[in-house]
């Protein structure tokens, strides 16, 4: 089929690039023109795990090209809008580049069009498009209107996309189904060449789920705040451990065994970031404020998250006491791992709040450099994790990058001021960090030992307690 892609960011980039690798003939749009010429030469404008790959192969077989908005709604049977939805300060979503792309495709298209939004919007945004369309089309438009939310995730986006645990179309006419069904039926019978594995054959195929357009678009919101809602509830979980001296990730562990709560989203950390959790939850109070729905539960789930960097910065002066003129090292700045997106990060807020203090910050990022440097210009950013532990009082591990934990701790512990590591993901076990002769301060656990004045000297690990005995160490 004959497909349009408009906005080639994480999401509209890996749709055009695996509904070209699925067979159809896509043509997808951006408008902002740095990018677009990057890629029409073929450069990446963004990291994403086998995106770079899914692209060339696509272009190669003359079934993906990138040009104007103009072009594409002329192209396409079908459109899938992508462009952003950022939060507006009130917290709801900014719709703007949305509309801006219904008027087009009122103003230019003529026939049939089947218009989809999978960009994420707030209930009876398809509604609006609907009459959006008819007020604005001038050459004998016709079109449906379809939600098809996204639920990829940046650092596995290609994967997620070709091997989705379900498809949810939000339609209003039998036709839009049908027309959806045939985009994706080579994902719904996973019928299609993997570029992620060699042995997808067997996989089984996504639920797919068709609903009303509004349904669909709650769809979308509900699940990313249940996902947000998770996150703020074991990371509360993680503050009273600290406090009555358990080990979070037992408790996450115990609670995640039930199969109706489910082990994911049970990892405390300094905070859920990116373009998705934050704004949506954001936006889905506003849609609940405005449909006269208290939907206070979630005003905390934000505001929980919203506490979580000052948490850690307290972590941090505590064993750093005066943070002026200290040197931390900061490992991973995107808001996940295998991504170089940093929108709405935490590491964004960590390093303002030590740069305000003081702090000399000396950052590292396997692929999130280059975009932290627009918003953090001010950091000292290091070719590696070793060139940024050199001369530091703490590494602060901010994004669980899997280099991580690969270290030469030797190494590290023979170039640092101080041997201390303060991990906001818990990534190790405290006993693997102190057996290296570091001090080791994490999240939700008593995982820190009594300073001892010369740390340097390895610790015996025979001298430490058992890992299930954490409680016993006085905090
Ligand atoms: N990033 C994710 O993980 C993710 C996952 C699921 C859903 N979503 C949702 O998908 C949407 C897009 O997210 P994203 O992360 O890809 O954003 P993004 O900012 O990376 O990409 C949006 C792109 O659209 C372009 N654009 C804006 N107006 C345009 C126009 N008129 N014509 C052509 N291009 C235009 C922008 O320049 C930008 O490159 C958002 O609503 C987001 O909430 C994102």
């Amino acid at each position: 089929m004959k497909i349009s892609v408009i906005g080639a960011g994480y999401v509209g980039l890996t749709t055009a690039a695996c509904l070209a690798q699925i067979g159809h003939d896509v043509f997808c749009s951006e408008s902002d023109i740095e990018k677009l010429t990057k890629l029409q030469n073929g450069v990446m404008p963004l990291f994403e795990p086998y995106l770079e790959d899914v692209l060339r192969a696509g272009r190669k077989a003359g079934r993906l090209r990138f040009g104007s908005t103009e072009d594409a709604i002329a192209w396409g049977d079908a459109i899938f809008i992508c462009v952003g939805t950022p939060p507006l300060p009130n917290g709801d979503a900014d719709l703007s580049a949305i509309e801006g792309v219904a008027r087009s495709i009122a103003k230019q298209a003529s026939g049939y069009r089947l218009v989809i939004e999978k960009s994420t919007v707030p209930v009876q945004t398809g509604a609006q498009l609907q009459k959006h369309l008819s007020v604005h089309s001038r050459n004998g438009l016709t079109y449906d209107v379809a939600s098809n939310p996204e639920f990829l995730r940046e650092g596995s986006s290609v994967e997620d996309f070709l091997h989705p645990d379900r498809i949810v179309i939000g339609v209003d006419s039998p036709r839009a189904e049908d027309l959806l069904r045939q985009i994706y039926e080579p994902i719904i019978s996973q019928r299609f060449a993997c570029p992620v594995h060699s042995d997808c054959p067997t996989r089984k195929g996504p639920i797919f789920l068709a609903t009303d357009t509004n349904s669909a678009e709650l769809i979308k919101h509900a699940s990313n705040s249940f996902l947000a809602m998770k996150i703020s509830f074991i990371n509360m979980v993680a503050n009273l451990c600290e406090v009555v001296g358990a080990d979070v990730t037992k408790v996450a562990q115990g609670m995640g065994l039930d199969p109706r709560i489910g082990s994911s989203f049970l990892n405390p950390g300094i905070g859920f970031g990116g373009f998705c959790f934050p704004k949506d939850v954001q936006a889905f109070i506003r849609i609940a404020e405005k449909s006269g729905c208290d939907f206070s539960l979630l005003k905390e789930v934000e505001k929980i998250n919203q506490r979580r960097v000052e948490h850690f910065v307290e972590k941090i002066r505590k064993e750093l006491w005066v943070l002026r003129g200290k040197k931390v090292a900061v490992w991973g700045l995107a808001f996940k791992p295998n991504t170089d997106d940093v929108r709405f990060a935490p590491s964004i807020t960590l390093v303002k709040a030590l740069l305000t203090e003081g702090v000399e910050v000396r950052a590292y990022d396997p692929e999130a450099i280059e975009k932290s440097r627009a918003v953090l210009p001010e950091v000292t950013y290091c070719a590696d994790a070793y060139q940024a532990a050199e001369g530091a009082d703490a590494i602060v591990i901010v994004t669980e990058w899997d280099e991580f934990r690969q270290m030469d701790w030797e190494r590290l512990l023979s170039s640092v001021e101080q041997p201390l590591v303060i991990d906001g993901r818990n990534v190790f076990s405290p006993e693997e960090i102190r057996r290296q002769g570091f001090r080791y301060v994490s999240i939700g656990r008593v995982d820190a030992l009594p300073w001892q004045p010369d740390a340097r000297e390895k610790i015996d690990p025979s001298s430490l307690p058992a890992d299930n005995s954490m409680h016993e160490i006085p905090a």
